[in-house]
């Protein structure tokens, strides 16, 4: 399936595929072992912001798609650019492979929203890559971007939706990036209204903290991507410190960074 028949599909049956974002090229071995005892299919979503820390597209596109073939996984997994503000990257995107990229345009007015989306699903498209656009706004800071939670209006959904012609649907309807400051307040109301005037696949930002209850409520009102870094990288991150402290004799990369890379217990989880 492609990414387009994948995110339709879990949308007709009820469930989604998680995004999980990756932080380090080490990442890419454990979130293809988690989803694949799963058996679940996976998007390997890289943010926008983070791409030179990595390595750039195109080694980052090779890298994952030559550790699937080396895996011998036969589970769908999908490469997406994330939170790209810059249709040029997004381009750069395409062309080293990634199957979907985000114009996060939520910044802009709607108008220029638009534009902008329609410039990259135009060659998106062309080169059999699906777009994800954003309206209304996320919450908290992640990776160099930072907004307040905006919840998305009906009229803008419509908008960007038909207009630019997008293949998934990420609307602010209360989440937020990072930790949570107080409950999370998802509107789910607006979130039926949109998922039953659009019929299209929906992405939801800022998953970690909402509680699995309005996960699984969100998934049944049209969400079929559910995004996750926080709580990954907090989980490696903790395993980490923890390696350190108790091995303060660790000198070698491979040792401390080992426990880390096997934390797949969260992703098991998802
Ligand atoms: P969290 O960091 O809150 O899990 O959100 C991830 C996300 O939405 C990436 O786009």
């Amino acid at each position: 399936m492609n990414y387009n028949e994948l995110l339709n599909n879990a949308r007709d049956n009820g469930y989604a595929i998680p995004q999980i974002n990756l932080n380090e090229i080490t990442w890419i071995e454990p979130i293809i072992n988690a989803a694949n005892k799963m058996n679940s299919p996976i998007i390997i979503a890289t943010s926008d912001n983070l791409i030179d820390l990595l390595g750039g597209y195109e080694f980052v596109c090779q890298t994952i798609r030559s550790k699937i073939c080396a895996m011998k996984v036969d589970i769908p997994i999908k490469i997406h650019l994330d939170h790209s503000t810059s249709t040029e990257n997004c381009v750069k995107a395409i062309d080293a492979g990634y199957d979907s990229v985000m114009f996060d345009g939520s910044k802009l007015d709607i108008i220029e929203n638009v534009k902008e989306t329609s410039k990259v699903v135009a060659y998106a498209h062309k080169n059999k890559v699906s777009v994800e656009g954003e309206v209304g706004g996320v919450g908290g800071k992640e990776d160099g971007i930072e907004d307040t939670i905006k919840y998305a209006s009906i009229d803008d959904c419509i908008t960007i939706t038909k207009k630019a012609n997008i293949d998934v649907l990420a609307p602010a309807l209360g989440s937020a990036h990072g930790e949570y400051k107080g409950k999370p307040n998802l509107n789910f109301e607006l979130m039926e209204q949109i998922n039953n005037t659009l019929h299209q696949p929906l992405a939801l930002h800022g998953a970690t903290g909402i509680s699995d209850t309005d996960l699984k409520h969100a998934i049944q009102l049209g969400h079929s991507k559910i995004n996750f870094n926080t709580e990954i990288k907090k989980a490696w991150a903790s395993t980490l410190r923890t390696t350190l402290e108790e091995n303060p004799s660790f000198y070698e990369p491979q040792k401390i960074i080992k426990p880390a890379k096997m934390q797949s217990k969260m992703l098991q989880s998802i």
